[in-house]
């Protein structure tokens, strides 16, 4: 078999965003022999998140900085450098020598906090390359769900439905930017014991979603109010401030709240980013030790920047 001439390329380079991922609902339909779970979620991204800076190096090198920095690894144990490694692989199978990277993190999303953090990163790195290389994205995309179940979507970055294990994505055909706060009390939430505490696996898909999307908050909220985030009671079980912290946000006058992904990060929707922001300052008053970002979603169609 012929092998593609391998092409030695000029080094990726350039700042990408990891825009913190939100699952507005999130139901878990089914379970598969592996373990996994099949999901139908409806799923946005913020203006908030990390930022990956990409550069020329002699040899492969990853430094974070950032208020959730500590205790990250920077080896291979990190998704970024494994999303390295799936790229490597993809782009020398199609003849394309990707050259050594130094890879900076600025971690500002906290740790396993159900809004895409560490497969946010990964995607980032994904993007980068296939930025520099478009043929590449399709294969990209493909190889991505090995990293993490919410690696496709986050390099996909649009605001969609996402179902199968996370790597479905039907593009929502509309939704503004609407004025969100996150809210996470600190405690780290395990996905796998999340998933593990679930008393039903087998729960109904969400309501159709309709076609032309939603022009406005009011018909976005009424759509989440018969929808559900089916992990939210194990998560609650395992990090009880999420209750705390959905309070809160309700008494601050949220049209829509409830938990991210596998928590413990809380959302809530917002009429205008005035409201939002006095609501993220009430909450950072009254628990001044939890992460608080009052921040926009990504309107349809959108791609991180
Ligand atoms: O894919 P990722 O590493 O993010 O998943 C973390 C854990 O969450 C998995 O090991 C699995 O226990 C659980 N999970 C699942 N079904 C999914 C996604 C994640 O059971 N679709």
């Amino acid at each position: 078999m012929d092998h593609p001439a391998i092409e030695r390329v000029a080094a990726l380079s350039g700042r990408f965003a990891a825009p913190a991922k939100i699952n507005l609902a999130l139901h878990v339909t089914g379970r598969r022999e592996n373990g996994y779970h099949d999901l139908d979620s409806l799923v946005v991204f913020a203006e908030v998140g990390d930022l990956l800076h990409v550069a020329p190096s002699t040899a492969d090198r990853l430094t974070i900085e950032g208020p959730f920095a500590a205790g990250l690894p920077t080896d291979r144990g990190n998704l970024v450098l494994r999303a390295l490694d799936t790229a490597r692989r993809v782009a020398r199978a199609a003849g394309v020598d990707l050259a050594p990277v130094h890879l900076h993190l600025d971690k500002r999303l906290p740790l396993a906090s159900g809004i895409g953090g560490g497969s946010a990163d990964g995607a980032a790195l994904l993007r980068a390359v296939a930025d520099r290389h478009p043929a590449l994205r399709d294969a990209l995309l493909r190889e991505s769900l090995a990293l993490g179940a919410d690696v496709p979507m986050c390099l996909t970055g649009r605001a969609a439905r996402v179902s199968g294990l996370g790597e479905v994505s039907a593009p929502l055909a509309r939704l503004p930017a609407l004025a969100m706060v996150l809210v996470n009390c600190g405690t780290a939430v395990s996905t796998p014991l999340a998933f593990a505490a679930l008393a039903r696996r087998d729960n109904a898909p969400l309501p159709p979603v309709p076609p032309g999307g939603f022009a406005e908050l009011r018909a976005l909220a009424a759509y989440l109010a018969r929808t559900r985030n089916d992990l939210e009671a194990p998560a609650l079980s395992l990090a009880p401030a999420i209750g705390e912290a959905v309070s809160l946000l309700r008494a601050r006058g949220a049209a829509f709240c409830r938990m991210s992904g596998s928590g413990a990060t809380v959302f809530a929707l917002f009429e205008t980013s005035r409201e939002a922001e006095d609501a993220a300052r009430a909450v950072a008053g009254h628990r001044p030790g939890w992460w608080v970002a009052a921040t926009k979603t990504l309107p349809a169609g959108d791609e991180p920047r």
